[in-house]
């Protein structure tokens, strides 16, 4: 059992818009828009980095729950551009908050990270001693954006979010799953370590996507989690008040709404201003919602992402502030 008690997000001051990115690309404003719904993202600043985007979502998320640094038992973030491997990034927010108490993982299910993190904090929170959860999604993707590829450059954004999460009713069920076997369809490539006999040294990682394979997929998993997860929680599809889903394409948002036959009006869409930022897209999504005063107590949500591994994942819930 558990229940979001406080949501956070940051977005970095430096909005990219379409026609920027066609200094730098062979793309335009108007291509941009129709294919993606995307006018304009953030990018992180010199001192923005992963770390610091998630502790500040974070300090926002805390501030609403009122929850002070040394209640909190687990430091969750979900990411898939740590500034370092180790240490994690739940540490080194760890250590700038002075959360003493906390424990700290960090998760890598690409944009699906978030939803995972919300199934981990949903076990935690059922053992003892653990009561009150932060889970944060942050991503400076600009890391690992290949700026010379139009088909993905245009569409990601830099952002964090956070939720608050204790023992108490409010979630009804999280599914999380993934297909393994289309890794290739949106990757990074692999670690490449300084060899002394070949000499090969670990270049940048960039992102690498099969645009249409990923476009097929989520537009079969959408409706697929949405209605397995609401199912799992023993709702109602026609009754949920919200969806929040993960920003990656407007049309793609578009598609799950027509296949499950629910108002377009009833799936929160930030991807205009954000863009796709990966696993904080739908913590961020999730904050403004509810700062725009769009959630009320006793509403019914779901979220659903999915994104590189190939994953997914859905949650169902109460909201309860
Ligand atoms: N500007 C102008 N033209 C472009 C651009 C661009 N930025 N990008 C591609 N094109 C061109 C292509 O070269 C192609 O030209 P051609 O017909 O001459 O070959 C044409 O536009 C059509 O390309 P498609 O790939 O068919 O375009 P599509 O309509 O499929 O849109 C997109 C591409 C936006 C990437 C879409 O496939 C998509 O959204 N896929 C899903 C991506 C996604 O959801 N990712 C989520 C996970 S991200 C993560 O986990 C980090």
């Amino acid at each position: 059992m558990a229940r979001i008690i406080g949501t956070g997000s940051y977005l970095p001051n430096n909005v990219v818009t379409n026609k920027d990115l066609e200094t730098l690309v062979d793309t335009s404003d108007e291509w941009i828009k129709t294919r993606t719904g995307i006018s304009s993202r953030r990018y992180a600043g010199k001192d923005e980095n992963t770390g610091e985007m998630g502790l500040s979502a974070a300090k926002k998320a805390m501030a609403m729950a009122k929850v002070t640094k040394e209640e909190i038992s687990y430091i969750l973030v979900a990411t898939t551009t740590p500034e370092s491997l180790v240490p994690s990034t739940s540490a080194y927010i760890q250590g700038k908050l002075g959360a003493k108490n906390a424990a700290c993982l960090d998760l890598n299910a690409a944009c699906s990270g978030f939803i995972y993190g919300l199934q981990v904090a949903q076990g935690l929170l059922s053992l003892p001693g653990i009561e009150k959860i932060l889970l944060i999604g942050s991503e400076v993707l600009t890391k690992i954006t290949d700026f010379t590829d139009r088909s993905t450059c245009v569409l990601f954004g830099d952002g964090a979010g956070a939720v608050i999460l204790e023992k108490g009713q409010g979630i009804h069920s999280v599914i999380t799953g993934a297909d393994g076997t289309q890794g290739a369809c949106l990757h990074t490539g692999t670690f490449k370590v300084e060899n002394p006999m070949t000499k090969e040294v670990m270049g940048p990682q960039k992102i690498y996507m099969d645009g249409q394979e990923v476009y097929k997929f989520a537009v079969r998993i959408l409706p697929e989690a949405l209605r397995q997860v609401v199912a799992k929680g023993g709702g109602d599809l026609s009754t949920l008040t919200h969806v929040i889903p993960h920003q990656a394409n407007l049309r793609i948002i578009q598609g799950a709404a027509k296949k499950l036959d629910m108002p377009l009006e009833k799936f929160f869409v930030n991807i205009e201003q954000v863009g796709n930022t990966s696993a904080a897209s739908i913590a961020i999504a999730l904050d403004e919602a509810n700062r725009q005063g769009r959630l009320q107590k006793g509403d019914t949500l779901a979220m659903v992402g999915f994104g590189g591994g190939l994953t997914y994942g859905a949650c169902y819930m109460t909201w309860t502030l």
